[in-house]
């Protein structure tokens, strides 16, 4: 197992990765100090697999757990499934004690985080992410929240889980399309900031694609690593924990322009990806070849790198980016690369331009 730990004064707490955790759940949460009642939130797919083992740890450990199972997908993420949940955690009586698990991917993440930051204004969670891209990312570091019909994750908090346990043997019953979406954060944490682990991906990429097991434990270990110091100095995003947005305003806004569901997130943000660096070229000098490898990768990986858009859905597209959360004083800010490993944020982009890449 490899822990990595989130530093944030009293509010840190351990990543713990590797294969066959789950049945320790109930032992990992005993440590942590929190009341007997908890409540397992989870969808319909993950709840299937999983719910029973987690309740099994939880209820050996000595807890009361009750089970909350929303359907699954990014249709949940609503305020309407929050106050569902609100009203099942005061009809089993949790208390400010009491503690949420979120058993699932990002979106079961996101929503049970945002119930577990505002009930009782406030109760212990603890992150059980089922999927690549909630292991990698969406678990970490506190970002918790819903959607509105107006745009993604418009509504939320920051609140830090107590601990995230990543059990590698959860991706057994993973879809390959969802599991091939999770890479696309992966391969954004090497460009980012790090090249070395870049070139890791593009060396042992057909381990990654069989799921092996000792190659995702280090690759899931750095890339959580990468975001635990990311979100070290900058928990509320006032600066450098924009880098982690590198291809999310044109991929969000692809998300929401097409209707959620058509692209998966990890889709959304590769081709995003891909955008961004071809700005990169224009605006910072981003060198072709590293565009190449960019492109390259995500390819190789099974990940869409280009949409065919018509001047309808183009506009649609620039509108959605209007909305996003990285708007500030009316303009679209960008994070972009000046070569693999170091990106900018807070870029400028002609229109022009934007336009050309997209
Ligand atoms: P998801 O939670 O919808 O899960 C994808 C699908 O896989 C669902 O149908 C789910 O039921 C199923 N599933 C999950 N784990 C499974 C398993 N082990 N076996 C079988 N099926 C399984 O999607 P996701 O890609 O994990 O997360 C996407 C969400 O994460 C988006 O809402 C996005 O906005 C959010 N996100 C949040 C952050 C953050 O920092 N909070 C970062 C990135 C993404
Ligand atoms: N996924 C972006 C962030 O956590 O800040």
């Amino acid at each position: 197992m490899r822990i990595v730990q989130v530093s944030l004064g009293n509010r840190s707490y351990a990543i713990k990765v590797g294969g066959g955790l789950l049945p320790h759940l109930g032992a990992e949460c005993a440590q942590l100090k929190l009341g007997h009642r908890c409540a397992v939130i989870t969808d319909s797919n993950v709840g299937k697999r999983f719910a029973k083992a987690a309740l099994k740890s939880l209820s050996a450990s000595g807890f009361e757990p009750v089970l909350i199972t929303i359907p699954a997908g990014e249709k949940s993420k609503r305020i309407a499934v929050v106050e569902k949940c609100y009203d099942q955690l005061a009809e089993h009586r949790l208390e400010r004690k009491s503690f949420i698990v979120a058993l699932g991917g990002g979106v079961v993440g996101d929503l049970a985080g945002f119930v577990a930051a505002t009930y009782l204004r406030g109760i212990p969670f603890v992150q059980v992410p089922t999927t690549l891209l909630a292991q990698v990312d969406s678990s970490v570091g506190g970002k918790t929240g819903v959607n509105l019909k107006s745009g993604k994750n418009l509504v939320g908090a920051f609140y830090q889980p107590r601990l995230v346990l990543c059990d590698l043997d959860t991706f057994k019953t993973l879809p390959k399309r969802e599991y091939i979406s999770g890479l696309a954060e992966v391969v954004k944490y090497g460009i980012i900031y790090d090249a070395v682990l870049f070139a890791q991906l593009e060396r042992n990429l057909a381990k990654l694609l069989r799921r092996d097991r000792l190659t995702l434990r280090d690759v899931v270990a750095r890339c959580c690593e990468i975001k635990a110091e990311v979100v070290g100095q900058d928990e509320t995003e006032s600066g450098l924990r924009a880098i982690l947005n590198f291809g999310h305003t044109i991929g969000h806004a692809i998300e929401n322009s097409s209707g959620y569901g058509k692209f998966l997130h990890g889709e959304a943000i590769s081709i995003g990806q891909v955008a961004a660096a071809k700005l990169s070229q224009k605006v910072l000098g981003l060198p072709s070849g590293d565009i190449g490898r960019i492109e390259s990768l995500l390819r190789r990986s099974g990940l869409p790198v280009k949409i065919k858009l018509n001047p309808t859905q183009r506009k649609k597209l620039f509108d959605a980016m209007k909305l996003d959360k990285k708007v500030s004083g009316g303009e679209v800010k960008f994070v972009l690369a000046e070569k693999i490993g170091r990106v900018k944020f807070g870029c400028q982009v002609p229109a022009e331009l934007l336009a050309e890449a997209v």
